[in-house]
């Protein structure tokens, strides 16, 4: 996912579903500016420490709903998500730049993981191969069980 990205050595990128922390210290070695929201707040404040406890100072974890992105510090060059929504949420398409790249896990039982570029006039998606991740949990998921009750 993160080969996919094709990081770039100033890019900013924002990062959904920080988990343990490992995949945010790779982004940590490659791009100046990380940020990463993970819902789950034992898990979050974990990472964050764990983070911080590394050095990696251009790391900035958050305990959140990912679905919603980060407005604050958007536009963001790269955005990848490791927890499957049924659907791209519209916040974190929102917060690409243009010519950005985001790569998510798209779907329910049968998940894809999608390359989206956003371009000066709309987005342009690739499939890139069948995956299982887990939930998208917060919004994603109300607004699944809305559409769907
Ligand atoms: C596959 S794990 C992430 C792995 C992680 N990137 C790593 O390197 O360890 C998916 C993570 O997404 C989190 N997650 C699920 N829904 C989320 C949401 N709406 N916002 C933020 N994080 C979410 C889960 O709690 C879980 O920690």
């Amino acid at each position: 996912m993160t080969q996919a990205l094709k990081l770039q050595p100033n890019d900013r990128v924002l990062e959904i579903g920080t988990g343990s922390g490992y995949q945010a210290a790779i982004l940590g070695e490659l791009v100046p500016e990380v940020y990463s929201i993970e819902i789950v707040p034992q898990l979050g404040q974990r990472s964050k420490t764990l983070l911080a406890r590394l050095g990696y100072e251009n790391i900035q974890v958050r305990i959140g709903d990912g679905y919603k992105g980060w407005p604050d510090k958007a536009p963001f060059d790269a955005i990848i998500v490791t927890a499957a929504p049924p659907r791209v949420p519209q916040p974190l398409l929102d917060q690409l730049k243009v010519g950005g790249r985001m790569i998510i896990p798209v779907g329910e039982i049968h998940q894809g993981l999608i390359l989206i570029q956003r371009t000066a006039t709309g987005y342009e998606r690739r499939n890139v191969l069948p995956v299982r991740f887990v939930p998208m949990t917060g919004e994603a998921q109300k607004k699944a069980n809305r559409e769907n009750p």
